[in-house]
């Protein structure tokens, strides 16, 4: 299993904090952001990762992060020069993926979570996670039925059909390369994730887990300052 972690973009909605430096490289509490999405693919065991990264500060991650040796992992580092969505990270990966499975974290998505189980028991098709959030219309919303089987999934529903956001940590088998480059863009102009997690919702090969552990997309104001609190009650309740 491959990993890779998507910290391109550009990050307007944070400027001007982004105005000078990198979403991923601000600080959580006591750490860069891209620290925590570094330790959750850790965690689950995966420490073979590509980083890929804007064309602005890209060397500041490399600075910061090196070879992954410090983490006990290895990282490898593309550059993506636009964002031209989530799905992109597969073509830009394509290479580093070979012929293994994959999973995809954002940089900006804070867990504190272990997925080890789930990814040593990925057996192929596709796997994501799902947490109910009071704000569904911000993420890819999963519908289930009443056996909560997976029925649907929308990207940024304005009538969402249920609270549960799809979260940004994504495992995939080898086709997802294949998938990624047959995409059309949306309507914002991006090849999204949403439309991958639909050929396999499609074709009986999505499996979403539901969990209730702590998660923040930090692209907001509000949602970067409530995951450093809470990151900081939790290391200080560990003192
Ligand atoms: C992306 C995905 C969305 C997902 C979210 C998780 O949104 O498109 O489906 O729920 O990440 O953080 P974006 O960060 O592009 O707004």
């Amino acid at each position: 299993m491959k990993g890779i972690i998507l910290a391109g973009g550009k990050a307007t909605r944070l400027r001007p904090l982004t105005a000078i430096t990198s979403k991923q490289l601000l600080p959580v509490y006591n750490k860069p952001m891209i620290f925590y999405p570094i330790e959750t693919l850790i965690k689950a065991g995966i420490t073979e990762i590509l980083i890929i990264i804007a064309p602005d500060y890209s060397g500041h991650f490399l600075n910061l992060l090196g070879d992954g040796k410090e983490f006990g992992a290895h990282f490898s580092y593309a550059v993506q020069k636009e964002p031209k969505g989530l799905a992109d990270a597969f073509i830009i990966g394509d290479e580093f993926i070979g012929d293994d499975d994959v999973t995809m974290i954002l940089g900006d998505n804070i867990f504190d979570q272990d997925f080890s189980n789930e990814i040593k028991n990925f057996k192929g098709g596709a796997m994501v996670f799902a947490k109910q959030v009071p704000d569904p219309e911000r993420f890819g919303v999963v519908e289930f039925d009443k056996d909560m089987k997976a029925v649907s999934i929308e990207e940024k529903p304005v009538n969402p059909k249920s609270n549960y956001a799809v979260v940004g940590l994504y495992t995939y088998d080898n086709r997802v390369v294949e998938y990624a480059k047959n995409l059309a863009p949306s309507v914002r102009g991006e090849i999204e994730v949403t439309d991958l997690n639909n050929i396999y919702l499609k074709n009986g090969e999505l499996k979403v887990n539901v969990f209730n552990t702590l998660w923040e997309d930090a692209g907001t104001f509000d949602s970067l300052l409530r995951v450093a609190n809470l990151m900081a009650e939790k290391t200080n309740s560990q003192k």
